[in-house]
């Protein structure tokens, strides 16, 4: 998988050069090349912004650089998506899907934002991470990047992306370590029988209670069993 983020920003990436995503890098598994828009700005000053037509404030970043950023590293397999508040929110069935392909180039914005035109001729996609306004799109590119990177193949074992939180729908169930007893709360003697089936079985009706207390709305969505639907009414009661 490869990520080209077309930014103002290349600094803000350091983040993602740590841990899984970094060790990923340097393995080849993902790449993710950083291309700072000022590059191909044609003013000596280097300037990449100006006023916004019709008035108001702030400034807005010009067409043509983005444009010839973006031109420099398209291929006929890119998707370009643009990070902004009026996307579409991300949720982790997207984040499977962009896992699938080949080339994304990722388009921050800054400041009041880009000139529509270019928008209107590059982006195939828009994606929120949430209903709330950042000064850039920087952080949620890198919230992208992280969350796509996981599903690529070899980035992570296989069972970690299987057993988490949303994977089937649910969340988590709760896990522990050592110490047994820590205080004065005891593991779950279930968990400590060896029993397999039987662990399995309490670690998914630990999912659905912990997904009916936390994230109910989720709970719509997901194939329960008989039994389980049972279950669910006994929590509710
Ligand atoms: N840019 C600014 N705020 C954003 C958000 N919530 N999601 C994606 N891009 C953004």
């Amino acid at each position: 998988m490869k990520f080209d983020v077309l930014t103002l920003f290349p600094e803000m990436f350091e983040p993602i050069k740590q841990s899984v995503i970094g060790r990923a890098t340097k393995q080849s598994l993902i790449d993710i090349n950083l291309i700072n828009i000022r590059d191909f700005s044609k003013d000596k000053h280097k300037k990449v912004d100006d006023t916004v037509y019709g008035g108001g404030a702030g400034m807005l970043i010009r067409p043509d650089v983005v444009y010839d950023a973006y031109k420099s590293i398209k291929t006929s397999k890119s998707k370009v998506i643009y990070l902004t508040p009026q996307g579409k929110r991300l949720c982790q069935e997207k984040v499977e899907k962009l896992a699938k392909e080949e080339h994304l180039i990722l388009l921050c914005g800054h400041y009041e934002g880009i000139d529509e035109r270019v928008l209107e001729k590059i982006v195939d996609e828009e994606i929120s991470i949430g209903d709330y306004v950042l000064t850039g799109g920087e952080i949620p590119a890198m919230v992208l990047i992280d969350a796509v990177s996981r599903y690529v193949d070899g980035v992570l074992t296989e069972s970690s992306v299987e057993e988490e939180s949303f994977s089937n729908g649910l969340l988590e169930y709760p896990q522990y370590t050592r110490p047994e007893e820590f205080e004065g709360m005891k593991v779950p003697e279930v968990l400590q029988s060896g029993h397999h089936e039987n662990i399995k079985k309490w670690r998914r009706k630990e999912s659905i209670k912990t997904t009916y207390i936390k994230r109910p709305e989720l709970l719509e969505k997901v194939n329960l069993t008989d039994e389980e639907k049972r279950y669910l009414k006994e929590l509710k009661n």
